[in-house]
């Protein structure tokens, strides 16, 4: 009988210190999240020394908590995965070098993770993956549409040209006057909205599969000003709706676009944005007619960082064979389709 395989991931490149272990690179048995959104709520923003600090108290903590839940022990684990980049690098570092002393403490094997390779990974702790596959990362720092033809092949066939779609929202939210992280606020008033206020759509050229959002939020935040200028009053709700439903309309088009393009059997979506309801309410009902794609939707807590993600795409890599050594640095620049 084949052995189990536990993997250890570590997670730490913005502000959640994430520790969990996976079995058999589908299986939660621990997924410990630390946030730190209170301590950076009031300053607007993730403060990237603020971020190193808290997750320099977190680490070992999480690392006991995940540990403890577990109810396996270090010598059960098969290999320690962590987030090599990108990411703040401070941030990063932390959880590199919790991951390396570990690695040295306990000879397991080290594994270096792309973020982003963890947040399509996340699907796979819901669903067995079946290629080839198209993912649709939308996150704080990225916007990306990213085929795979096998395990642990990324291929970005279209990505942001500026802006993040979460950091149009964040960035949006904070013109309306509304706490970080925007994106579940903004999320929420467009619900009780309607989109009544026409706004920007950037399809870019014909053919191409990349985004843009800086010309959206823009043309928001000068909407407020006019409305400000003419003593207009402008409802945050049907903003927020608008604003809502140009995102949602170029994410979605051009993910039912790329799928048929490229034939896939699945369609994945990732990163904090994923859990966002008139995206997830939009893609369903799109996928629904188009029968022989399957779409899969983490859970909320799934969609945003994590570590158990880190863990999944970290078994896939150990077993494809990749091994890091101590002086695996933290990357916040590291390419996707190079790891
Ligand atoms: O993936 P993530 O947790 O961190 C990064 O790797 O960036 O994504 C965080 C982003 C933030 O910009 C946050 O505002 C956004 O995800 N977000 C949402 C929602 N929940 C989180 N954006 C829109 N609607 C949501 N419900
Ligand atoms: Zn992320």
């Amino acid at each position: 009988m084949k052995k189990d395989l536990y993997i250890l991931g570590i997670e730490t490149s913005c502000d959640e210190t994430a520790v969990a272990i996976i079995k058999n690179g589908t299986e939660i048995v621990a997924n410990v999240v630390a946030s730190q959104i209170e301590s950076h709520k009031r300053f607007g923003g993730v403060v990237p020394e603020i971020a190193s600090r808290h997750h320099v108290e977190q680490m070992t903590i999480t690392l006991e908590e995940a540990l403890s839940q577990s109810k396996v022990t270090l010598d059960d684990i098969d290999a320690i995965t962590v987030t090599e980049g990108p990411g703040l690098v401070g941030a990063l570092l932390v959880g590199v070098n919790a991951a390396k002393a570990l690695a040295f403490a306990s000879g397991k094997p080290l594994v270096g993770v792309h973020h982003i390779a963890g947040h399509i990974y996340a699907n796979r702790l819901i669903k067995e993956m079946e290629f080839p596959l198209l993912s649709l990362v939308v996150s704080g720092g990225h916007t990306e549409l990213v085929l795979m033809e096998e395990h642990g092949s990324f291929k970005v066939i279209g990505e942001t040209r500026d802006d993040a779609a979460g950091e149009a929202y964040d960035k949006v939210a904070r013109t309306l006057n509304l706490p970080y992280p925007g994106g579940p606020h903004i999320d929420r008033l467009a619900h009780e909205g309607q989109p009544t206020i026409d706004l920007p759509r950037a399809w870019l050229e014909e053919g191409s599969y990349d985004f843009s959002f800086s010309g959206l939020k823009s043309a928001v935040i000068n909407t407020l000003h006019n409305a400000e200028q003419k003593g207009k009053q402008i409802e945050p709700e049907n903003l927020a709706a608008s604003f809502q439903e140009s995102v949602i309309d170029v994410l979605v088009t051009k993910t039912v676009k790329a799928a048929k393009q490229y034939k896939v059997k699945q369609v994945l979506v990732a990163g904090g944005v994923a859990a966002n309801k008139g995206l997830r309410a939009r893609l369903e009902q799109e996928f629904e007619g188009i029968l022989d794609i399957e779409l899969i939707i983490p859970p909320l807590a799934l969609c945003t960082d994590n570590a158990a993600m880190i863990a999944a795409a970290g078994t896939v890599l150990y077993e494809k064979g990749k091994r890091s050594d101590l002086s695996m640095n933290a990357n916040p620049g590291l390419d996707l389709e190079m790891q």
